[in-house]
């Protein structure tokens, strides 16, 4: 529930302070990750409904969020730009979703955020309401290697924790094979620092 409150308190400076990264480096990322994925999608950890621009036309969406003033913003939004949304307030460790519930499930910057022993609980998840030949696409944060560029995340690191929850060194993909899912693929988006892992159940 810390994450709850802290989402809860940033929630009226999360657009504003984040504006600068959404025009710079996010959107099209977002819009990159969002190819190929149809049908009926989640997107986890929806936040403010940064994402919603790029929800491909046909689609079902569900949103869901720990945080209930993060969903007020993303109602807020929907109704802004006439986004078909359904948003649910849910923690993605305990979703109130059946199996095999959707065709594709995205999420961008929840893992960060997520602790790293709520990894495995959550890609589990994210695989229970997934089909079997549905596709989890997650995007996310990672430490560069460049020394100079790790060192200005380094310095950046303390805020990130402190206003958001979150990290930079998550390494979600390390949890993927014992969440039941093969890594599909991996690819650096912006530099070596945003990355999209792409991954499917284990076909067993
Ligand atoms: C960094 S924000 C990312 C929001 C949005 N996906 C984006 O790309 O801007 C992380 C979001 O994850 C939500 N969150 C954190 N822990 C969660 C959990 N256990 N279950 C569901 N949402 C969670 C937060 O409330 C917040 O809205």
């Amino acid at each position: 529930m810390l994450k709850q409150k802290t989402y809860n308190r940033i929630s009226r400076l999360y657009d504003i302070l984040d504006l600068p990264f959404e025009h710079g480096r996010y959107k099209p990322l977002r819009r990159e990750m969002f190819k190929g994925v149809s049908g009926t999608i989640l997107d986890a950890g929806v936040g403010t409904g940064r994402n919603f621009p790029f929800y491909p036309v046909a689609s079902k969406v569900f949103g869901i969020d720990l945080s209930p003033a993060m969903l007020g913003r993303a109602r807020q939004r929907r109704e802004k730009l006439g986004t078909k949304v359904d948003l649910r307030e849910m923690d993605v460790m305990e979703m109130n979703f059946t199996d095999n519930s959707f065709d594709a499930v995205v999420s961008t910057f929840l893992f960060c955020v997520l602790d790293t022993e709520h990894q495995l609980p959550a890609l589990r998840e994210l695989a229970r309401v997934c089909r079997p030949d549905g596709t989890i696409h997650i995007l996310e944060y990672a430490y560069s290697e460049n020394p100079l560029r790790r060192f200005i995340m380094k310095l950046w690191a303390p805020w990130v924790r402190f206003a958001y929850g979150a990290e930079f060194n998550r390494n979600t993909e390390h949890y993927l094979e014992a969440a039941g899912l093969d890594l599909v693929n991996k690819q650096f988006l912006y530099k070596d620092i945003i990355k999209l892992l792409t991954a499917k159940s284990k076909i067993s």
